[in-house]
């Protein structure tokens, strides 16, 4: 028979391994870090990595031991982005990076190999969505930009890290795509048809890359938290029609998307490729 005291300690072990489910244990970098999900040594390209999504991006890749560059268009955010991340023990280094200009794109890349010595880990997150109203009023330079910043800088910033990831003999892309490329969001037409692209850039992608042992991976978010989707959740009417489809009944956090990608950064994930794990607290996700 198992003495009372052992038993004790026993379920205090377990507690710590298994946290109540419902309850999310804060966990430390270190903590992180020394998991199966471990990035050590890693080297993370998050971009438009300033806030919301992206900032908890970076910091779940952070947490977990990667070595995380931040960018977004504008400094004083870069700035912002670093002294928090460095004040929580990440190791970080940012820049400026418009994921629309190419010559931006390349600086962000040829500064990653220059100052972390390789990259590892592409999460490709930047998004624009300027156009709100019928599909049928959409202007081709809507389009153009929605296409240019949304899809093409992801496959053209993909296309400049490949080559560094085969150096470091493979490695882990994940596009952030969204709810909306499964089912188009009333009003937001061409942002959503640039979202259902990333399903099939990420589809097209992974077995030309599984050569080099690079996977390629795609998360798609339900309404979350941030300033993007102020216009979703900031009208009673509008938030309390998108409820009604989650099963979950509140919007996500950042970081509930940030944790997802981290997975597939992860070694936990080393047999998935060409997917999207959709997080979107139960809304229907079918094409
Ligand atoms: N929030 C949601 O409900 C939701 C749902 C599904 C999918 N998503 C997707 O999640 C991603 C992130 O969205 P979010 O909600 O986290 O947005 P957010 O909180 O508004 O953050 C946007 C970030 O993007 C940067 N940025 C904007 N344009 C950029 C550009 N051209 N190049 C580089 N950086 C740029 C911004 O910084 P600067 O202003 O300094 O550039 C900022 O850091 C997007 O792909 C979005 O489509 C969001």
């Amino acid at each position: 028979m198992e003495k009372p005291k052992a038993m004790l300690r026993c379920s205090f072990r377990r507690l710590l391994t298994y946290p109540v489910a419902g309850q999310t244990r804060k966990m430390s970098g270190a903590s992180l870090a020394g998991s199966q999900g471990s990035l050590s040594g890693k080297v993370a390209i998050v971009t438009a990595s300033t806030e919301g999504i992206g900032l908890a991006t970076a910091r779940a890749l952070g947490q977990r031991g990667a070595h995380v560059v931040v960018s977004s268009r504008r400094q004083n955010n870069v700035d912002r982005a670093v002294e928090l991340l460095q004040r929580e023990k990440i190791q970080v280094t940012g820049t400026t990076c418009n994921v629309g200009k190419s010559e931006d794109r390349e600086r962000l890349v040829n500064m990653t190999v220059e100052q972390c010595g390789g990259v590892d880990i592409l999460v490709s997150n930047a998004a624009v969505n300027p156009f709100f109203g019928n599909i049928m009023d959409s202007t081709e330079a809507v389009w153009d930009k929605i296409l240019d910043v949304n899809v093409k800088s992801a496959f053209l910033i993909t296309k400049l890290v490949v080559p560094h990831m085969e150096k470091r003999g493979g490695g882990s892309v994940v596009f952030v795509s969204s709810v909306a490329g499964y089912q188009p969001i009333q009003a937001l037409g061409p942002y959503s048809v640039s979202k259902t692209a990333l399903l099939g850039l990420t589809r097209a992608l992974a077995p030309e890359l599984a050569q080099c042992n690079i996977r390629v991976n795609c998360v798609a978010p339900g309404i979350i938290k941030t300033s993007f989707s102020q216009a979703l959740w900031q009208n009673e009417d509008i938030l309390g029609e998108f409820k009604k489809q989650l099963s979950i009944k509140r919007l996500g956090e950042p970081e509930e998307i940030g944790g997802v990608v981290a997975f597939l950064c992860s070694k936990d994930a080393s047999y998935i490729t060409g997917e999207t794990i959709t997080a979107t607290g139960g809304m229907s996700c079918r094409l």
